[in-house]
């Protein structure tokens, strides 16, 4: 039965006109109606796992905007608070976690399938929005990738350049496996339930990925991503993923061979005639256009959004930004994105 849906459409490979659309953090803090759910759950996590919540937060930016996906409300550290670590999330300072520092701190991580129980109500929250959705949305669940996450659970909070990560890897190896490998076995089963309860599509977030280089970036970047994607591919076929590798710069190429996924999400920094280049012609692309557009009086946006629009005419699209909307972005300079979008046509030559 073909998708009706047009953002399954083109994950499936077509290319549709105009390109579906939805942002990172679409659900957030620019929202004044978040900013009240927020308020009534009291802390962040305690929203995350609070399913009717969650759910209402995941809907605000459909209702509002008509986007053509809405993308879960959770975050990407309840895996490894599902695991054991602690996790607090600091007004104005980002989430706080226990720190893994060696061999010892791995050991004590509870194992893989500690997810199913802990993250049930994530799973609930799917549930709840699923049949809520209008017909031509799409639902979008999502994880961190192993790196990235790891990346937290050793600096125990997020940081730039990820110095302490970096030499955990070159220090601890055998520690360093352990984890990698438990992330991705955990990762697999929570984005498993995420489908069986109703997610149509995945993300693996690898926000970190432009941290690691050469052989670093093969067996820790490309390799669980593509141990995910093809152990999800085996029991979900059918069901897409999307793969985020920001920052991956000219290693795009690599991780679009070795990952294996449907689409790659490409953050602000990648052009379209270099991606273009570097991707194989038939993967679908998801982005890029830079958050930063979203602040102020939208100078330039049109501009900016068409230039992705039409760099991208000529293969499967999915428009988004390049990384997470603000708290600071106007809510009519999203309204404009979307007519923008919405307007475009690809030009006839
Ligand atoms: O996109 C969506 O609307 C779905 C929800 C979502 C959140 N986080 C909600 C959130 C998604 C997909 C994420 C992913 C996420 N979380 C990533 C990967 C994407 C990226 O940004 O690179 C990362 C690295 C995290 C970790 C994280 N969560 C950080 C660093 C922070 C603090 C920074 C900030 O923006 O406050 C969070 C908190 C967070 N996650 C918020 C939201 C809406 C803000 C919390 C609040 O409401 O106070």
């Amino acid at each position: 039965m073909p998708a009706e849906k047009p953002l399954l459409r083109v994950l499936s490979g077509e290319r549709v006109n105009p390109p579906p659309i939805w942002i990172m953090r679409q659900a957030g803090r620019y929202l004044p109606e978040y900013r009240s759910v927020r308020r009534q759950a009291g802390d962040f996590l305690s929203l995350c796992f609070s399913p009717e919540l969650a759910a209402e937060v995941t809907i605000q930016p459909v209702r509002r905007f008509g986007f053509d996906a809405a993308i879960l409300f959770a975050d990407i550290l309840l895996l490894p608070y599902a695991l054991g670590s602690s996790l607090s999330f600091e007004e104005g300072s980002g989430p706080r976690l226990s720190r893994i520092s060696n061999r010892r701190d791995v050991d004590a991580l509870r194992g893989a399938e500690a997810v199913h129980q802990t993250l049930a109500p994530v799973s609930a929250t799917l549930r709840l929005v699923k049949p809520r959705l209008p017909g031509g949305t799409a639902l979008i669940g999502f994880a961190g990738s192993p790196w990235t996450v790891a990346t937290y659970m050793i600096a125990g909070r997020g940081i730039p350049g990820q110095a302490p990560a970096l030499r955990f890897m070159r220090e601890q190896r055998v520690a360093f496996d352990q984890l990698i490998t438990l992330l991705t076995r955990a990762t697999i089963e929570y984005l498993s339930d995420q489908i069986n309860a109703g997610a149509e599509v995945v993300k693996l977030f690898d926000s970190w990925a432009g941290s690691l280089g050469g052989a670093d970036f093969e067996d820790y970047v490309c390799k669980p991503n593509a141990r995910i994607v093809s152990e999800l591919n085996h029991r979900h076929p059918g069901t897409p993923i999307i793969a985020f590798p920001r920052q991956a710069g000219a290693q795009l190429g690599t991780f679009e061979a070795v990952a294996g996924a449907d689409c790659i999400a490409l953050d602000p920094s990648v052009r379209p005639a270099e991606a273009n280049a570097g991707l194989g012609a038939r993967v679908c692309v998801q982005g890029n256009l830079d958050p930063e557009l979203l602040i102020g009086d939208g100078a330039g946006l049109a501009e900016a959004a068409t230039s992705i629009l039409d760099g991208f005419a000529g293969r499967p699209h999915i428009f988004n930004l390049g990384h997470g909307i603000t708290p600071e972005a106007q809510i009519e300079n999203v309204e404009r994105l979307v007519r923008i979008v919405r307007d475009w046509t690809p030009r006839t030559s």
